[in-house]
């Protein structure tokens, strides 16, 4: 049977009794009102260990001031249900006096990868996400943590703070899961309009579009980026936040031919912001 966790000294006894009896331990961190790509992360950790964890915890410290921190989604009746019949062995799911105590002063920064992409227009976002996970990694302490290649720019940090900071944490990055026409899944698709949620399809159209023309040998990254903002804007009401093509690893200036490139996007579909990205691989 499941077990759900709210207090870090359970959660640390658990983890112990599992080591002890020489079960490997798999994690995945969550803020709930869970979908299918949450779950295909919990599938993975189920193939790698014999155990799984779950945590459920919307963490304050990764929204902007103007963020919709109080408005995101939560049902946690429906997630644990959900983690039940993936067969999770424990949730933890703490509230915030237990994840920030009132003297809470330490913050964990990864330089210059928390700035670009995402980081423009969020500047302390991954701030936030760096700290709340070095959390969790020492409250959970896993043999490995899965995380989503939706959050492609969440992936690369997080792997750079775990070699940084010597977390004993190997990280698995696991595709994105999209709905049947395309749009990647998200707890926030539940803030778009029908005709919104129509419009968004576009933003993966833009993505295999430009995979396309990398294939077809179009290396001239600012030209597939116009292309792409184009098609956005002649089929949608959305607001681009940002289209950028960088190193696939670094996020530093792209390199065409020679090594993999992300192309990411971020597009307001007010109130909802909304992120997807590819990889085009070289040649
Ligand atoms: P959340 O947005 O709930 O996402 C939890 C995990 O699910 C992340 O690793 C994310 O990349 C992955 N995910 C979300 N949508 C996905 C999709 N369509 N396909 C595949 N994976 C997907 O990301 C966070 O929470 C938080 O920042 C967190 C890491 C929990 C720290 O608070």
């Amino acid at each position: 049977t499941m077990k759900v966790i709210k207090t870090i000294p359970e959660m640390r006894a658990w983890t112990q009794a599992v080591k002890a009896r020489g079960e490997t331990v798999g994690f995945v961190p969550t803020m709930g009102f869970l979908h299918e790509g949450h779950l295909s992360l919990i599938r993975q950790a189920k193939k790698r260990a014999q155990r799984v964890v779950v945590s459920i915890y919307v963490n304050p410290t990764q929204f902007g001031p103007n963020e919709d921190f109080e408005k995101y989604p939560r049902d946690f009746e429906r997630d644990e249900q959900l983690c039940k019949a993936e067969g999770v062995d424990a949730v933890f799911y703490p509230d915030d006096n237990e994840m920030y105590s009132s003297l809470h002063k330490t913050y964990v920064i990864t330089e210059d990868l928390s700035q670009v992409l995402c980081g423009r227009s969020r500047p302390t976002h991954f701030r936030g996400v760096t700290t709340v996970v070095a959390k969790l990694f020492n409250i959970v302490q896993p043999d490995f943590a899965v995380f989503g290649q939706k959050d492609a720019q969440q992936a690369i940090i997080i792997k750079r703070m775990a070699e940084d900071l010597n977390f004993p944490v190997e990280i698995v990055v696991a595709p994105i899961i999209r709905e049947k026409d395309g749009l990647a899944m998200s707890s926030r698709n539940k803030y778009l309009s029908p005709r919104q949620r129509k419009e968004a399809t576009v933003l993966y159209r833009s993505l295999k579009m430009a995979e396309q023309e990398y294939s077809n040998g179009n290396h001239d990254i600012e030209d597939i980026k116009k292309k792409m903002r184009q098609l956005i804007e002649a089929e949608s009401s959305g607001k681009i936040d940002y289209i950028e093509a960088v190193d696939a690893e670094t996020l530093g200036p792209p390199r065409p031919g020679e090594r993999p490139i992300l192309i990411a996007l971020a597009v307001y579909f007010e109130p909802a912001r909304l992120i997807d990205n590819i990889i085009l691989q070289k040649g």
